[in-house]
């Protein structure tokens, strides 16, 4: 793919997307109105409650499930069914326990890929996420952080044009969690696929986006945008980061609830 056709490719465009789930014979409207645009090569996070809609969110735009009402676009293309240029990264990293690294890493391209073409990218992959010399291992023989770099691998292995993560680092350690953080941000900086990533983290949030989508529940809207206009490289520990923070913070919990220590 050309570095034209990928700025162009990848904008993900939201339209009046709505969404309800019966369940027990009732109606759930967990998606309200989504209207939202995330430009081609951008990256942003994405915060809410737990249960506001944001899982169900990615699945809209990753096509493995659609809107009752409205629409969404990738690259002005109608999303209808999963496709290899959206990439997804789940929470759990859903390795076949019985295939070593190389193989799982494999798994992410077509069956019909040329074989020699398929080794040699699985090599490049293999390097690009840290991964040299546990070509031959099997999940069970590799850490968390480390089964996380090969599902982060097997995703990106078809270079598509979006990237979608959902608390893809929940699960791991803090350190470990800010070396996929920066992982993950140095290959955007490689590949600017348009990137979604879903946290509960108001820090990982502002480290990663560009901007940060607060959403709010019952049903789950869009409530803010807020941008991260921090200078690169950005430095958790920076005073702009904790106004930023505070900020954040304040348009999430509202101001009666927000802890005094956070009001500025
Ligand atoms: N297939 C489904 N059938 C019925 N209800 C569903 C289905 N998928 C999601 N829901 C409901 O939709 C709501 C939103 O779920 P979703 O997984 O999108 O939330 P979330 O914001 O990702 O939460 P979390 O932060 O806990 O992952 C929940 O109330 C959930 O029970
Ligand atoms: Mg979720």
């Amino acid at each position: 793919m050309t570095e034209k056709a990928k700025q162009t490719g990848g904008e993900i465009s939201i339209r009046h997307a709505k969404k309800s789930f019966r369940m027990e014979g009732r109606t759930l409207e967990v998606l309200g109105d989504i209207d939202l645009t995330i430009d081609a090569g951008d990256i942003v996070s994405i915060i809410g409650a737990s249960g506001c809609g944001k899982s169900t969110l990615l699945r809209l735009i990753a096509g493995l499930d659609f809107p009752d009402e409205g629409e969404v676009r990738i690259g002005g293309k109608k999303v209808e069914k999963p496709s290899v240029d959206v990439g997804v990264l789940f929470q759990e990293s859903r390795l076949l326990p019985w295939d070593t690294t190389e193989k799982n890493i494999a798994f992410g391209l077509p069956e019909k890929f040329p074989r020699d073409q398929k080794k040699k990218l699985v090599a490049e992959y293999m390097r690009l996420v840290g991964l040299d010399g546990f070509e031959k291992a099997l999940p069970s023989q590799l850490s968390g952080g480390m089964q996380k770099r090969v599902a982060i691998a097997r995703t990106l292995i078809n270079r598509p044009e979006v990237l979608l993560l959902d608390e893809p680092f929940g699960a791991l350690d803090a350190f470990t969690r800010m070396n996929l953080q920066e992982e993950v941000i140095r290959i955007w900086k490689q590949e600017r696929m348009t990137t979604v990533l879903v946290t509960h983290d108001i820090d990982e949030a502002i480290y990663m986006g560009n901007k940060v989508i607060i959403m709010s529940a019952k049903p789950g809207v869009i409530s803010k945008v807020i941008r991260v206009e921090l200078p690169e490289p950005r430095i958790r520990t920076s005073g702009d980061f904790a106004l930023l923070r505070a900020r954040v913070f304040r348009e999430f919990y509202g101001e009666q609830e927000l802890p005094e220590e956070y009001s500025i």
